[in-house]
């Protein structure tokens, strides 16, 4: 192999100089230089300068027409990666590289050895294509799932699009998911990719079309919206107190939690099933004013239809092969979090008891379940499983557009990180301190990643390496983007015309049903958001706007609930005294409530639903 140059100048430990001979070479691409005595190191070429003779005088000249003869040689600035000794430790050379020695392009080996890139086919991931070099690059699949993993980058970066390779590749491999879909975007991995650009590059990358309808399964808490989606129902039957105020998200209100337990032990006292409508009856029926926010809570959710017969089995959301979407598109905030929350919840519990395989749960717009601020229903479970999550087998993996929104417990929690470009200061912040051994160098490429390259870092993967995104086998599901632009060009376009027109310009839609997407976009860029028309004319936003009355649904330190002033000398008695009655309550159950914690995990998850 020919050299591509040679050291020159004051030679370091850590970096050297080389007269670059191959003006092929690129910014980023690893070299391998020998050490006279620790043989072949690995090195990054970190930048590449022009040096000319070109002065300031001469330049005018050239400007004015002069011929001005240009000497110039190109140098090359190597960054020392390190090599591997015996025992295979990464270490550093402790003497300098000598002038004089060749400079090489690195061999495949050598890269491999030094960045952990094993190419192991069974329990790797393939994710992409070493940038400047010809090395699939695998993430060790066992590493990705038990110590997490976070995607992130801007907003439009492709986060979602190698979110899909990374799916596809643990659907290859039989390892079940579970996606939280805010924006029904990941359905299409059902369907063989037909991008024209996509297609293109498939020789590149050794991809097929693939489509992976035979392993994908698609629910929604509101099928009306999600027509191709089947329904996930919570289980009302029998919920006990402390099921009920996950719904309520008021762990503060100690009042509601009393009134909720006191009604459910009459009930489980009285019958063998009962369901929310006898809560709602019974707790009606009670004297303390604080009922109203139980009452208006569980009318609420009751008008969602998140509850229902038959409620959803754990082991059909969960199984070997299979990887499950939750599509929430359309459905209200609130909602969204509380079936994250309740969901999250029971894998969880599944998981600890071995009801379900090991799995990944995969948490898009991760800012909003688990924020840094404000708080949400799903931030306390999504913690525990981003520290707990390991020794179960329940893997996580976030994707955020804000790393510096996330909560800063789940991130630093998740050791793989595929970062794509990120231009905003307080993400780079955010990103640089979670992850480990990040180089000034890696923070400036992050800014300046070009899209479809991604710098992955962790897990096997022992320092940050840049990659080319390998193409999806099956559609991307972010196409949207695009056609909500044109159409809010084209606003005053009626419809159908803007429909047709639509189709005639994006020939790859208007098959498997995705007119029905390009409507709703349409409906929503016109104006009538189809999520607020429906719950207008189902009558829920007028609950709601009741419910909230001027307050922030989505803020723990707002009160989502009013408590309405008790009314009367006796009532406000009444309420002091259930207050008390519940500190006593939670300080008499608090040492129960270990040991009665497994056996009611164990009975709840007799039903096997959400
Ligand atoms: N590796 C890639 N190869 C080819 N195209 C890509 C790649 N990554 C992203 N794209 C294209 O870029 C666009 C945006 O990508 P994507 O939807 O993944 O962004 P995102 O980061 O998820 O955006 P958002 O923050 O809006 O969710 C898509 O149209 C997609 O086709
Ligand atoms: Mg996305």
């Amino acid at each position: 192999m020919d050299p591509i140059g040679i050291i020159y100048g004051n030679v370091g430990t850590t970096e050297f100089r080389f007269a670059v001979s191959d003006r092929s070479v690129k910014r980023n691409e690893y070299v391998e230089v020998s050490h006279p005595e620790c043989g072949s190191i690995l090195g990054q070429i970190s930048d590449i300068t022009r040096e000319t003779d070109l002065s300031f005088d001469r330049a005018q000249k050239l400007s004015i027409g002069e011929e001005v003869p240009i000497g110039e040689q190109v140098a090359g600035l190597v960054t020392v990666v390190g090599y591997r000794d015996d025992r295979n430790t990464l270490l550093f050379p402790r003497t300098p590289f000598e002038a004089g020695t060749k400079v090489f392009k690195a061999s495949e080996k050598l890269v491999r050895s030094v960045l952990g890139l094993k190419e192991d086919k069974e329990t790797g991931a393939y994710v992409g294509i070493l940038k400047g070099h010809d090395i699939k690059v695998y993430i060790d699949i066992n590493g990705l799932v038990q110590k997490h993993a976070a995607i992130l980058a801007k907003t439009g970066g492709g986060k979602s699009y190698i979110l899909g390779v990374l799916v596809e590749e643990l659907l290859k491999k039989g390892v079940p998911l579970v996606i939280i879909d805010p924006h029904g975007e990941y359905s299409s991995l059902m369907h063989p990719n037909n991008n024209a650009k996509d297609l293109a590059l498939m020789d590149k990358f050794g991809i097929k079309p693939m489509g992976f309808a035979d392993k994908v399964v698609e629910y929604s808490t509101d099928v009306s919206i999600n027509k191709t989606a089947v329904p996930l129902k919570f289980d009302e039957i029998n919920l006990d107190a402390k099921d009920l105020v996950d719904f309520m998200d008021s762990k503060k209100g100690g009042t509601q939690l009393g009134i909720l337990r006191r009604v459910t032990r009459q009930l489980m006292a009285e019958k063998k099933f009962y369901t929310i409508d006898d809560i709602i009856g019974l707790v009606k029926k009670d004297k303390n004013p604080s009922k109203w926010n139980i009452i208006n809570t569980f009318e609420y959710i009751q008008s969602t239809g998140i509850f229902g017969e038959p409620p959803t089995r754990i082991s059909d959301l969960v199984k070997e092969g299979q990887g499950t979407i939750i599509n929430l598109k359309g459905i209200s905030p609130d909602i969204q979090e509380m079936v994250v929350a309740r969901m999250s919840k029971k894998l969880f519990l599944a998981r600890k008891l071995n009801r379900i395989p090991p799995m990944m749960l995969v948490v898009e717009e991760a800012h909003n379940f688990c924020p840094q601020q404000g708080g949400a229903m799903t931030l306390g479970v999504l913690r525990t499983i981003a520290s707990e999550g390991r020794k179960f087998g329940l893997g996580l993996t976030v994707v955020s557009q804000r790393p510096a929104k996330i909560d800063k417990n789940v991130l630093s929690q998740c050791a793989t990180q595929i970062i794509l470009k990120v231009t905003n200061p307080n993400d780079l912040k955010a990103i640089c301190q979670s992850i480990e051994g990040l180089t000034h160098g890696m923070e400036e490429n992050i800014q300046r990643l070009p899209m479809g390259s991604a710098i992955i870092t962790g897990g096997n993967i022992v320092t940050p390496i840049i990659i080319e995104v390998r193409v999806r086998h099956s559609k991307h599901g972010g196409v949207s983007v695009p056609i909500l632009s044109a159409a809010t060009q084209a606003r005053k376009v009626p419809l159908e015309e803007m429909v047709e027109k639509m189709r005639q310009a994006h020939p790859e839609l208007g098959e498997d049903g995705e007119d029905l997407d390009l409507r709703d976009e349409l409906d929503e860029v016109d104006g009538e958001d189809k999520m607020h028309k429906d719950m207008k004319d189902s009558g829920g936003l007028e609950r709601l706007e009741e419910k909230v009355k001027g307050t922030d649904v989505m803020s723990e330190d707002e009160p989502d609930l009013e408590e309405e002033e008790p009314e009367t000398e006796d009532e406000a008695e009444a309420d002091k005294e259930e207050e008390s009655g519940d500190e006593e309550d939670e300080e008499d159950s608090e040492d129960d409530d270990k040991e009665e914690e497994e056996a009611e995990a164990e009975e709840k998850m007799d039903r096997d639903a959400v």
